[in-house]
Parts: C-alpha cells; structure tokens; sequence
C-alpha cells in the first residue's frame, strides 16, 4: 500500500471501535487517535474546574488553557491534561455520564475538530469517533461505521467496568447507553450518523478478531 490513507472509524459507544481501530493502527503501522478521549478529557476537566457542562462560554475559557495530548504507548495511548496524566480518569462512570452534554457544546466541537484535522492531515491515521467520515475527515479514503445492538453494548460496558473495579448496574447502563445515543444522534453540530460512503459492520455477534479482518479487507482493496 503506497499511500497512507485516512481510516475513519464511527459509531455509537461500546460499539467496538476503539479495540479495533487500535488493532487495525498498529497492522498497518499507523497512528490511533480516539477523538472520543479528548472530549473526555474536556469533560473531565470541566468536572474538576466546577464549569457548567453547558455553558459554551464558560467551556471557550476553559478551553483556552487546556493542552491536551496523547502519548502513544504499546496497548494504546497515554492521555494528558496540562502534563497530568488522565488515562483512567476519564473512563470513570461519572465522565461517561456527562460526556454527551459537554461533547454538544460548539465551542468545544470547534477546538477537538481543528486539533483532529492537524492530526490527520498527512494520512497514515485511523480515526475513531462520531463524526469522522462525516465533519472531521469527510475526503477519508475509508469509512466504515460501526453499530452493535444495545442490550450486547450494555454487555460490554458491563464487563469493562467490572473489569475495571466499577460497581454498576446492567439496566442502569443500558438505559444511560441508550440515552447517550439519543443525545449523540439529535444534537445540533454534528450529530452521530452513518456517512453516505461509510461501510455499515454490525459487531453484534462479531468477535474482535472477524470485525478487524472485515476492515482489513476493505482497506486493502483502496
Ligand atoms: O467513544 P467514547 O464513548 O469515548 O466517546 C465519549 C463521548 O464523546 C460520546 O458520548 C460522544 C462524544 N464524541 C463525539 O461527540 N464526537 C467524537 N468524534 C467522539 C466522541
């Protein structure tokens, strides 16, 4: 494969796409960018500076001293905040709940996607989010959006919190899965939806392994 292409990776959460898109990066030796981890990290930071996770205003400030970076280590990336490492920080319930509200705010779509397109911009990235194919990369050479059913994502997020030490509750996070992608597909600025040349893989009953050979294939015929 001469060229380093742009791979964007989208759909809703627990969907898979971060195992695969880190698995699919590091076969073809390219960068894994989780856009998903800087709105955490937006998030993470506006919960600790006690900013309204609505208030756009308050968010811009918020944003203009925030440098957020990703160190790529071997099972991933490493996610700072001002130098503090954040990594486990973001991933507590607590993120996850709020993510939705702060990641619909314009000021901080503006800022993540213009820091997503300097990333990407000489190829050789897979991109993993809501709206890659769509807003950030629309000229990506490949697109493939990722669905699973909400009860198998439930599933998986119960796993990974339990995994993790987290005490939660199957139904409860079924529902907050649910509402999130209600909020991710009806928010104004770029809302979650299939781009119109993304390549549908439902995971539902996919391991990892078929749904990074799946991406394979369609990557190698580009
Ligand atoms: O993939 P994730 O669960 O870590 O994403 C966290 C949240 O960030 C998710 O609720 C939606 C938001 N997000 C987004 O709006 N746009 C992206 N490109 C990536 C994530």
């Amino acid at each position: 494969m001469r060229t380093r292409l742009q791979i964007a990776i989208d759909g809703p959460a627990s969907a898979g796409k971060s195992t695969v898109a880190k698995q699919i990066a590091s076969q073809l030796n390219y960068i894994y960018c989780d856009t998903g981890a800087m709105y955490r990290a937006v998030t993470w930071a506006a919960l600790k500076e006690k900013v309204v996770l609505d208030d756009d205003a308050a968010l811009a400030q918020l944003l203009s001293h925030l440098e957020i970076s990703f160190v790529p280590q071997k099972a991933g990336q490493q996610v700072l905040v001002n130098q503090e490492d954040v990594t486990q920080a973001i991933r507590t319930p607590t993120v996850s709940k709020h993510v939705s509200t702060v990641a619909a705010q314009i000021s901080v779509r503006e800022a993540l996607t213009a820091k997503q397109q300097r990333l990407a911009v000489n190829g050789g990235i897979v991109m993993d989010g809501r709206d890659i194919g769509t807003t950030v990369l629309p000229n990506a050479q490949v697109k493939i959006f990722l669905v699973a059913s909400v009860k198998e994502r439930a599933l998986r997020r119960y796993r990974e919190d339990l995994a993790k030490g987290f005490k939660v509750d199957l139904q409860q996070l079924e529902s907050e899965i649910a509402l999130r992608d209600k909020k991710d597909e009806s928010r104004a600025i770029s809302p979650l939806t299939q781009a119109e040349d993304a390549i549908l893989v439902d995971t539902t009953s996919l391991s990892i392994n078929q749904v990074v050979d799946k991406i394979m294939e369609i990557i190698k015929k580009k």
